[in-house]
């Protein structure tokens, strides 16, 4: 540490921002942190590692319904024959979506393909890649917060919308969180626009705490790393060995959680000002990972302003991705 220069002068307003949630969110009480800041590039490369793990079943049931239904979804897609947007939000490398993409080149639909993703890295990536899978795709990436990408959409393009949110990231929002997202989403979208959107649902309670409490210790490994991004960034000292991973899964409400418990009484200091007092035993809250059944699905979608117009499954009815259209008698209701 310079000691002329103090921490917070030195960080760029993204790490002033990631700095201000962070304490606030470890004075409060209960103590929690915002997922959104798991992703440096070491927890990009954990979250890869946690898909390919053999108890995150999510990925795969997710990539099923790609492979055996991206055929029928183009379908619905161009059942209104005019050109589209097609906005990807948190698109990632595009390997489930790449099947959906290949099937709408294919029926030679007017459409543009626009992932949005907070990497820029990711977006990098996209548009290097997928022109040689698919040369004649009108790709263009839009780097930052998934909302105003596509609020910046909807101000420079008239076309119809179609906007892809799988993955079960619904899942990483509460209850109250989930409905104003997609109630805010819609308000970008107009009558017919289609969202669709990928949901985990309810099952065997044990499988879904082994998704989240995996035998090789790589979801502990995600978890902790966020504590290791705060003593890089932000200067902090926290002791990733006094820290451990615990995961949670209600089968009533549907909700998996996970933490990190402080294994004693300790006193964690984040750059030059801030002094974290812990208790031994406990929790931050770090993460929800929402498990839905299809009721749950339809009355979100009733809430934020949409109709369900058709589920996608895949063959273990693990996943679900639903087909939500603006609903034409709550279109224009803010
Ligand atoms: C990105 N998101 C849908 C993942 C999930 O399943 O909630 C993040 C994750 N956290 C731990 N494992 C996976």
């Amino acid at each position: 540490m310079n000691t002329t220069t103090s921490t917070t002068e030195k960080l760029s307003p993204v790490e002033l921002q990631f700095m201000a949630d962070t304490v606030a969110g470890l004075k409060a009480s209960p103590k929690f942190m915002q997922s959104k800041y798991f992703y440096d590039a070491h927890g990009d490369s954990l979250f890869q590692q946690i898909m390919d793990m053999d108890e995150y079943y999510l990925t795969n049931a997710e990539m099923d319904i790609l492979k055996n239904y991206s055929e029928e979804i183009a379908k619905l897609i161009s059942a209104e024959n005019t050109a589209f947007d097609l906005i990807e939000l948190g698109a990632g490398d595009a390997t489930k979506s790449i099947h959906l993409l290949r099937a709408l080149v294919a029926r030679e639909l007017e459409f543009s393909y626009l992932p949005v993703d907070i990497s820029a890295h990711v977006i990098g990536d996209l548009e290097d890649n997928l022109p040689r899978q698919l040369p004649s795709l009108d790709i263009k990436g839009l780097n930052g917060d998934y909302l105003d990408m596509l609020g910046k959409v909807s101000s420079f393009s008239g076309r119809r919308k179609v906007v892809l949110f799988m993955g079960a990231n619904i899942g990483n929002m509460n209850a109250d969180q989930a409905v104003k997202f997609c109630a805010e989403l819609k308000q970008s979208l107009a009558k017919g626009d289609l969202l669709i959107i990928g949901f985990d649902l309810k099952k065997d309670p044990r499988q879904i705490l082994a998704a989240y409490n995996d035998a090789a210790g790589i979801t502990s490994a995600f978890n902790l790393n966020l504590l290791e991004r705060i003593n890089r960034e932000l200067d902090g000292d926290f002791n990733l060995g006094s820290f451990e991973h615990y995961a949670s899964y209600d089968p009533g409400t549907g909700s998996c959680k996970s933490y990190l418990i402080s294994l004693t009484d300790q006193l964690v200091h984040i750059g030059e000002n801030e002094t974290i007092q812990f208790s031994a035993h406990e929790p931050i809250f770090m993460e929800i990972s929402q498990k839905y059944s299809i009721e749950e699905i339809e009355a979100l979608a009733a809430g934020s302003g949409f109709r369900c117009q058709q589920h996608f499954f895949d063959e273990n009815n693990y996943f679900a991705d639903s087909i939500w259209v603006v609903d034409e008698h709550s279109a224009q209701v803010p």
